[in-house]
């Protein structure tokens, strides 16, 4: 090498090192599937999160591309990228955190159920992985559908002895985002105001806004009430169809995916009070996963708060998602057991 560039490199290495061991009181991220549409600007944000001192990023095709633009952003995280399923164990150990966007995402016309063929092989091996290489991390799992894949996740934990509970999160903070959104649009007033509990799951009727506990207090009309309900519930389509075959939400999904990591990570730090939506093994119904306010600590979910009281359309709604979620669970659990 000419010598400024072995300059150029030692005083590189010698700045990452520093970064990394200053950054032991930061924390461990691995992204799976951190090349896609989801993926990239989630990798941008976790960059951007003071609370992230090493950004693992990994993906079977386009890793190295997106982990040089990244790593050249002016923030405190180490980027480093892992490219294959050969390098995939590389990319897990020592991570605090692994976020799961891996997967194929659906076109005009499909449920998310259709991509569970693809999609549930892709979480199952990914979850091997975890199991191997740092089977204490919180695994946050994004890919769909979520009301599957996270009870493949916990059969692959519980195959390997690695399960627990309180470690596995299928997330579905864009259902909390998109509530917000739509209430405050309604309510006139501004979304960083509002919060709406969404329990149950992560597809269709399994989207159980309950808009009888939005904050701060308020009530709707009964037309209020089903638009906002379908909206919600369907938000996702809206995308899927405006976006006409070239995907389904990716940057909402993003930002939606940092909230909610980033609430893991204040958990993990300590901070009291950190309670959000997501898709969890729960003995809040009869079923072995519900989605609902969980409270996030240092060992992952501390504490999964009950339902609340729900009026009567939100108790109709509770039993029609209930009858989904079942059947759900169960295709996910007999994919991992078969
Ligand atoms: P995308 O197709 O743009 O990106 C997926 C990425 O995963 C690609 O880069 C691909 O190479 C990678 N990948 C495929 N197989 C892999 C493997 N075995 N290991 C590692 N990486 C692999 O899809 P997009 O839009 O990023 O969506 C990803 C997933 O997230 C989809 O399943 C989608 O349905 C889901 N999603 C979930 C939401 C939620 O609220 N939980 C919201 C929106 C999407």
């Amino acid at each position: 090498n000419p010598p400024n560039l072995q300059m150029e490199e030692s005083s590189g290495l010698r700045q990452a090192n520093c970064r990394a061991k200053g950054g032991s009181s930061g924390f461990k991220v691995a992204i799976l599937g951190a090349a896609g549409g989801i993926g990239q600007p989630l990798a941008m944000l976790m960059k951007m999160n003071p609370l992230v001192s090493v950004l693992h990023l990994y993906d079977v095709v386009n890793a190295p591309g997106v982990t040089a633009d990244i790593s050249h952003m002016d923030t405190g995280a180490v980027v480093r990228g892992f490219l294959g399923q050969k390098e995939l164990e590389n990319a897990l150990i020592g991570m605090d955190l692994v976020i799961i966007p891996a997967g194929v995402p659906r076109k005009p016309g499909m449920t998310r159920d259709d991509l569970f063929n693809i999609n549930a092989g892709i979480v199952k091996t990914l979850c091997e992985g975890i199991a191997k290489c740092c089977p204490k991390a919180i695994v946050n799992v994004i890919s769909n559908p979520v009301n599957s894949t996270v009870p493949i996740a916990a059969e692959v934990f519980r195959k390997a002895g690695t399960y627990d509970p309180k470690r596995l999160l299928g997330v579905t903070m864009l259902d909390v985002v998109r509530a917000n959104t739509f209430v405050a649009e309604v309510l006139g007033i501004d979304p960083r105001e509002v919060d709406v509990p969404v329990v149950g799951g992560h597809a269709g009727v399994t989207i159980l806004p309950l808009l009888s506990q939005v904050k701060p207090p308020c009530s709707f009309t009964p037309e209020e009430t089903d638009y906002l309900t379908n909206r919600i519930q369907n938000g996702g389509t809206e995308v899927v169809e405006a976006k006409a075959g070239a995907g389904s939400a990716t940057l909402s999904m993003a930002y939606a995916a940092v909230k909610f990591a980033d609430a893991c990570l204040r958990g993990l730090r300590g901070d009291a009070g950190v309670v959000e939506c997501a898709f969890v093994a729960s003995q809040v119904t009869e079923l072995p996963f519900f989605a609902s306010k969980v409270r996030l600590g240092r060992t992952g979910i501390e504490e999964i708060y009950p339902l609340g009281p729900l009026n009567e359309s939100e108790r109709v709604g509770l039993e029609k998602a209930k009858k989904e979620l079942a059947a759900s669970i169960e295709k996910g659990i007999s994919f991992v057991k078969k």
